[in-house]
């Protein structure tokens, strides 16, 4: 048995023990140890491994959504990287967190400040999106992130091709008219989709169930996760026999998550990735308490404490990917 499964059965006997399990988890870290887990998880200890996703790329070394932060990434041995959706004016997937360049780009204003959708992809290329991180984060700045570029989704594919798992959210698609279609566009371009469906190479993720129901329909083999706003665990619980209808897993923030959550999502046999979680602390207790992987800044940090539990290359995603199929067969 390894050194998580043990850790796993020692939270089940503790959980046989009969104390509540209903309690935040990422709030209360050091009280896992008093909280067992409930016998309804149909996760065991022969799962696959907790997955490692690095949120928008290695954010917390380099500046966010850059080929810098997803190389750095990389380097950490990050199961997934992530990617936020936005649409130009001229109809191109960039990857940028927020609707505006504001934040995380400088340049000229008329290019760099404002809304993604109303500029064109030639002058959000003219703007420098790493400078900002080395004048926020002086500690980790680095004089290669000065002159970085907000990515095209098309030049991320480009880049890894094959070699990584990718984990794309659709931002504001309400805005953003599309912007699925394009997305299934492009994967079909770089021939991902099949392996989207076969190996989970490709998570799309999204907090609207809209846009996720859109894709669902337009292809309904695609590995969806429903991301949720940090709402109560039974808010979240509530809406789980909808979710499974279209979606492979659910994203709630980490202060959402507790046993029952956990539970009610296997249960369903729909994995569970709460974001984003940076310290050892909160990481722990949510892999005591059973989650199947976590977005995270500090990917080192996770992957430290996963060792040698941490999934080989690229393979944990296929393990869930077969844990899935394996467990709506029901065998
Ligand atoms: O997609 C999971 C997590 O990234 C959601 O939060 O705001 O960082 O996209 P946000
Ligand atoms: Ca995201």
């Amino acid at each position: 048995m390894t050194q998580l499964s043990l850790t796993r059965a020692t939270a089940l006997i503790l959980c046989a023990a009969g104390a509540a399990c209903d309690s935040a988890v990422v709030n209360s870290p050091s009280a896992f140890a008093q909280r067992p887990r409930s016998a309804l998880a149909s996760k065991t200890a022969e799962d696959a491994p907790v997955l490692a996703i690095g949120h928008r790329g290695a954010s917390g070394y380099a500046p966010e959504h850059t080929f810098a932060s997803y190389d750095r990434a990389i380097q950490l041995g990050a199961d997934y990287i992530e990617q936020d959706l936005q649409l130009t004016k001229d109809g191109v997937l960039v990857v940028l967190h927020d609707p505006t360049l504001d934040r995380t780009t400088r340049g000229p204003a008329e290019n760099c400040k404002g809304l993604v959708i109303e500029k064109t992809l030639a002058q959000i290329k003219t703007c420098d999106a790493g400078s900002w991180f080395n004048a926020a984060f002086p500690q980790f700045a680095r004089p290669e992130y000065v002159g970085q570029q907000v990515p095209t989704l098309e030049e991320v594919f480009q880049r890894y091709l094959h070699s990584q798992n990718y984990y794309i959210e659709t931002k504001n698609p309400e805005d953003a008219p599309g912007m699925e279609e394009k997305l299934l566009a492009l994967l079909d371009k770089y021939d991902l989709r099949g392996n989207a469906v076969r190996r989970n190479q490709v998570l799309i993720q999204s907090f609207s169930n809209a846009s996720l129901r859109k894709v669902h329909g337009l292809d309904p083999e695609l590995p969806l996760i429903q991301l949720f706003t940090g709402i109560p665990s039974a808010s979240i619980r509530a809406q789980l026999d909808d979710v499974k209808t279209y979606a492979v897993g659910i994203g709630p923030s980490g202060v959402s998550v507790d046993t029952a959550l956990v539970n009610a999502a296997h249960a369903r046999c729909l994995d569970i990735h709460p974001y984003t979680i940076n310290t050892a602390a909160q990481m722990q207790a949510l892999i005591d308490v059973g989650v199947d992987g976590m977005f995270t800044n500090f990917l080192d940090v996770l992957t430290g404490l996963l060792a040698k539990d941490k999934a080989v290359g690229k393979q944990g995603a296929k393990l869930a990917a077969d844990q899935h199929k394996t467990c709506v067969s029901g065998t």
